[in-house]
C-alpha cells in the first residue's frame, strides 16, 4: 500500500508513530513522511487525488496537520482516522457538545473567548477545571477552586484562545485511559496531571465493563477507530473528560504492528467511492511529495 503519514516535529523521535511507520516499511508499505510544521509543503502538488491509499495524521492539536488531512479528504482521498471525526475531538468546544448531545457521560461545559467571561460561571460549579479548547498533553489545564481563584490567577489564563470551563469531578488523582485500536481495548491508569505530587508511572489495569461499553460509543459517537478516552470514576460513575485521535497508546502490547495492522485494514475496506466534487484524476507524474522516513 502507498501511506502518505503527517508528523509534526514534536513526535519526530517519538515510538508512536516511528515505530509504526517503521513497521509499514518492514512489511513491503511505501510511506510518504509529510512534516507540515517545519518544512515547506507545496500543498497544491502534495494533496492529490491518487496519491496514496491513505493519508494518516500524528500531529499536534492547533497544528497546520489537520488542514492538511482536510485537503487530502476534500480531494478524495482516504484518511485514517475520518478527517471529520479528529475535527470533532481536537476542538474541545465541539467535542463536549457532540458527547453530550448523544448522551456520554460528559461533564456540562462552559466556553468563553476570554478569561474574564469565566467571572459568570456560577459559584456552584466550582471548584472549576479551565484548559484550552484546542489543548492537549495536559497544556495550560488549571484547577480554580473559587471564583477569588479566578480573579487572582485569571490573567495566567490570557492568550490561550477559546477556553473551556468544566465542574471539577471528584476523582482519585489517576484518570483512566482507554486505547482503542480498530475495536480493541486495553486499559491504563495514569496520574492526573492536576495531581503533580502522584507519580505514578502509566501502567495496565483491568477495564471495567462500564467503561467499555462507554469507550466503544465514544468511537461511534464521534466516528474514530485509532483513539484514546480519557475517563475519571467521579460519584456518579465514569465521566469522558477528553477525547484523542491518535493517542500514545502507551503499555498498549506490541502496539506498532498493532496499529500499523488496524491503518492497513481501515485503508483498505475504506469507502473509496470519491466525494462530490472531489477530483478522480490520479496525479501526473510530476506531483512530488517529499519523502523524509524518519
Ligand atoms: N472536569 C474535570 N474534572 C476533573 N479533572 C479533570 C477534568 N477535566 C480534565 N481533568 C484532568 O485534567 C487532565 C487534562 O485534561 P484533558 O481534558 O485530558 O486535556 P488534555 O487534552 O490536555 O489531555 C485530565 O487527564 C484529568 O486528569
Ligand atoms: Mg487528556
Amino acid at each position: 500500500m502507498r501511506l502518505c503519514f503527517l508528523v509534526e516535529e514534536q513526535y519526530r523521535h517519538d515510538g508512536m508513530p516511528v515505530e509504526v511507520i517503521h513497521q509499514l516499511v518492514s512489511w513491503g508499505h511505501r510511506v510518504d513522511v509529510l512534516r507540515p510544521g517545519s518544512s515547506l509543503v507545496a500543498v497544491s502538488e502534495a494533496v492529490r487525488a491518487g496519491s496514496h491509499d491513505a493519508w494518516v495524521l500524528k500531529t499536534v492539536s492547533g497544528g497546520p496537520g489537520l488542514t492538511l488531512l482536510e485537503a487530502a479528504a476534500a480531494v478524495g482521498l482516504t484518511t485514517v482516522n475520518d478527517a471529520r471525526a479528529i475535527r470533532g475531538v481536537r476542538d474541545k468546544v465541539l467535542a463536549a457538545v457532540i458527547g453530550r448531545s448523544h448522551g456520554l457521560p460528559v461533564p456540562l461545559t462552559y466556553a468563553v473567548s476570554r478569561w474574564e467571561s469565566l467571572a459568570e460561571v456560577p459559584e456552584a460549579d466550582y471548584p472549576l477545571v479551565v484548559k484550552p479548547a484546542d489543548g492537549s498533553s495536559g497544556r495550560g489545564v488549571r484547577l480554580l477552586m473559587s471564583p477569588d481563584q479566578l480573579r487572582a490567577l485569571g490573567a495566567d489564563l490570557a492568550d490561550q484562545g477559546t477556553l473551556i470551563a468544566q465542574p471539577y469531578v471528584p476523582n482519585s488523582g489517576t484518570d483512566l485511559k482507554v486505547y482503542c485500536v480498530d475495536g480493541e481495548m486495553y486499559a491504563t491508569e495514569r496520574c492526573s496531571p492536576l495531581q503533580p505530587s502522584l507519580t505514578t508511572r502509566e501502567r495496565r489495569v483491568r477495564l471495567p465493563k462500564e467503561v467499555a461499553r462507554i469507550a466503544a460509543e465514544v468511537g461511534r459517537v464521534y466516528g474514530l477507530q485509532l483513539y484514546g478516552v480519557d475517563v475519571l470514576m467521579g460519584p456518579d460513575g465514569p465521566m469522558v473528560v477528553d477525547v484523542n485521535d491518535f493517542p500514545s497508546f502507551r503499555q498498549v502490547p506490541d502496539a506498532p504492528a498493532r496499529v500499523a495492522r488496524a491503518i492497513l485494514r481501515l485503508a483498505r475496506d475504506a469507502d473509496t467511492t470519491p466525494r462530490v466534487g472531489a477530483a478522480v484524476t490520479p496525479p501526473p507524474a510530476a506531483a512530488r511529495i517529499p519523502v523524509q522516513l524518519p
